[in-house]
């Protein structure tokens, strides 16, 4: 469902799988962060609009005080609330604020209810008594990141970059970021996603997605594969079926998917959640200009390293005592590395074995 400019769209008549919702929430804290996406997707209204929305209400003593504060709002979505659990009366008129700020007010109602049964079931310490959206509870929340690479250094400016991208207000409250980084064989495309990923890993609790494209001509292979891990037995035969299936389970869900090399638009289009709650980074040799004009990608190029990191990666590859020794030895290599980290891992690798330097942490 796209959100929200009045008029734009025909909107399904049962929305409650689109909005995102406090469904499989198992403590506060995730609570809110379904507020925090709850507010994304309808647009990233002002805390003054909510206020304003919120209204107020006259207590015993005749004062009229604002249900939703900017202060409260504002150190709740933070994670600030005193008790750790806001008040219901507040989630409630926050939640109705969103859906009239986006002009769904008529899904407000339901939604209202939705939430309060959550908030009861929280403050019930009822973990788990959420109805849950997970197809198969015993299975744990998809964590399938690799590993970070080892001696991993530089790229500070572009790691920044991913950092804001991932966390900007979405102007398209219908999709969540999707960022696309690309450059030639060998420059530190997965390096620098998978070591992003594993930074920012706690902002999706609702877990992570990963996949190593290269293989892969299809994306229906990969949809089966997402669809098993988040908790599908029965996974449709068809691409088109299977991907909506994905869609379907991915919405309102907190959800990092990281599509490495990549290969074509066509393998990655099927891939893509339709939820604003869920964030894609992609990377690909190719600039996939598709995804960018179509989709709207945050294009990232990478390019070669500066000296000055390429120094930092062959350090950090080789020994930091014997890189400052013998400089000039690496600033040879550096040269000849021209910038490219696969070339310096593999000539610290040498370097390593020809004059016996004890290796990282041995
Ligand atoms: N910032 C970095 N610090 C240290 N090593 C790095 C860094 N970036 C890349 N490397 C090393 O270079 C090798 C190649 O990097 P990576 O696989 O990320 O390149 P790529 O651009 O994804 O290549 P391809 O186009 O083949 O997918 C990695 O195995 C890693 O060892
Ligand atoms: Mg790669």
């Amino acid at each position: 469902m796209r959100a929200p400019t009045p008029g734009n769209a025909v909107y399904p008549e049962d929305p409650d799988h689109e909005i995102p919702g406090p469904e499989g929430c198992a403590a506060a804290e995730q609570l809110l962060q379904r507020l925090v996406a709850l507010r994304r997707w309808s647009g990233q209204p002002s805390l003054r609009r909510l206020r304003i929305l919120g209204g107020s209400v006259e207590l015993a003593d005749g004062t009229w005080v604002d249900v939703l504060p900017e202060t409260t709002v504002s150190a709740v979505l933070r994670g600030h609330s005193p008790r750790g659990l806001p008040r219901l009366a507040l989630v409630e008129a926050f939640v109705r604020a969103c859906l009239m700020s986006c002009g769904q007010q008529r899904y407000a109602a339901g939604q209202v209810r939705r939430w309060r049964r959550a908030w009861r079931a929280l403050a019930a310490g009822e973990e788990g008594a959420l109805a849950p959206i997970r197809p198969d509870p015993a299975l744990p929340v998809p964590r399938q990141l690799p590993r970070p690479i080892r001696g991993f250094a530089g790229r500070d400016p572009q790691l920044a970059q991913l950092e804001e991208w991932s966390r900007r207000p979405y102007d398209d409250p219908a999709a969540g970021p999707l960022i696309l980084v690309t450059g030639p064989p060998g420059i530190g495309k997965s390096a620098l996603v998978v070591q992003w990923a594993h930074r920012s890993a706690a902002r999706f609790p609702d877990g992570h997605l990963y996949a190593d494209l290269s293989g892969n001509a299809g994306a229906h292979p990969v949809i089966v594969r997402f669809l098993r891990a988040l908790g599908l037995r029965v996974v449709p035969d068809d691409e088109e079926e299977a991907s909506c299936l994905y869609r379907s389970v991915l919405a309102g869900k907190l959800m990092l998917v990281v599509l490495d090399n990549a290969r074509s638009v066509r393998q990655v289009r099927p891939l893509l959640p339709g939820s604003p709650t869920c964030t894609v980074v992609v990377s690909a040799r190719a600039y996939l200009s598709d995804l960018v004009i179509r989709e709207g990608a945050l294009p990232m190029e990478l390019s070669a390293l500066s000296d000055h990191d390429a120094f930092r990666v062959l350090s950090a590859a080789l020994n930091v005592e014997f890189a400052h020794r013998d400089r000039e030895a690496c600033r040879r290599y550096v040269v000849e590395a021209g910038g490219s980290p696969l070339a310096l891992r593999i000539l610290a690798e040498s370097l390593i074995r020809e004059r016996n330097v004890p290796r990282l942490n041995a």
